[in-house]
């Protein structure tokens, strides 16, 4: 596999700023190394083309895929474009694993950190990046302040839609239990 030298994806801790709009960078200073996002069960690789993103599909034995266009005028107006980024930003987890590849624009994906439970790890995706979030991470999605992306969604099974919100029950789920088990064993 081959990584993109410059331009790499940019991964680091969030500020945790709050009223400032959640497209805005909201970097902290603090990066973290490919390494160190792996010890949270994310995956990162570049692929030039959606022929290295099949090769990794398989290799996985994902069953499913659909591409989202996120921007304004895939809505009807700005309030269903507001809710549907309010509804990506809230904290979930899902029951399956999960590649996102970036095709077109930008995006942020934070994952939380296991280790420092308050903290997010926001990672800035740009065309040619993949992510592969293990199952019972807990996530949120956005848009940056370009307000644009074309991603491929690959499932491993059915699409699964569902999103679990945190709380204690999600918390209590065996996905959740199983993937900080996994992480700790790190
Ligand atoms: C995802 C983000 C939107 O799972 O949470 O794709
Ligand atoms: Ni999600």
């Amino acid at each position: 596999m081959r990584y993109k030298q410059e331009n790499m994806v940019k991964v680091y801790v969030h500020d945790n700023k709050s009223g400032i709009d959640y497209r805005e960078s909201h970097n902290s200073g603090t990066e973290l190394s490919l390494d160190e996002l792996a010890q949270l069960g994310v995956i990162y690789k570049y692929c030039a083309t959606e022929a290295e993103v099949d090769e990794i599909a398989k290799e996985r034995q994902y069953k499913n895929r659909d591409v989202v266009d996120i921007h304004q005028g895939s809505f009807k107006n700005e309030t269903d474009f507001n809710e549907k980024l309010a509804m990506f930003y809230k904290e979930h987890l899902h029951e399956d694993e999960e590649i996102r590849y970036c095709l077109e624009g930008t995006g942020y994906f934070d994952v939380r950190d296991a280790s420092t439970p308050e903290n997010w790890v926001r990672c800035r995706v740009e065309p040619g990046d993949l992510l592969i979030l293990p199952p019972g991470i807990y996530h949120r999605f956005t848009l940056t302040s370009s307000n644009h992306i074309k991603a491929l969604r690959l499932f491993k099974d059915e699409p699964k839609w569902q999103a679990i919100n945190r709380s204690t029950q999600a918390d209590s789920l065996p996905v959740r239990k199983d993937y900080l088990s996994q992480i700790n064993q790190y």
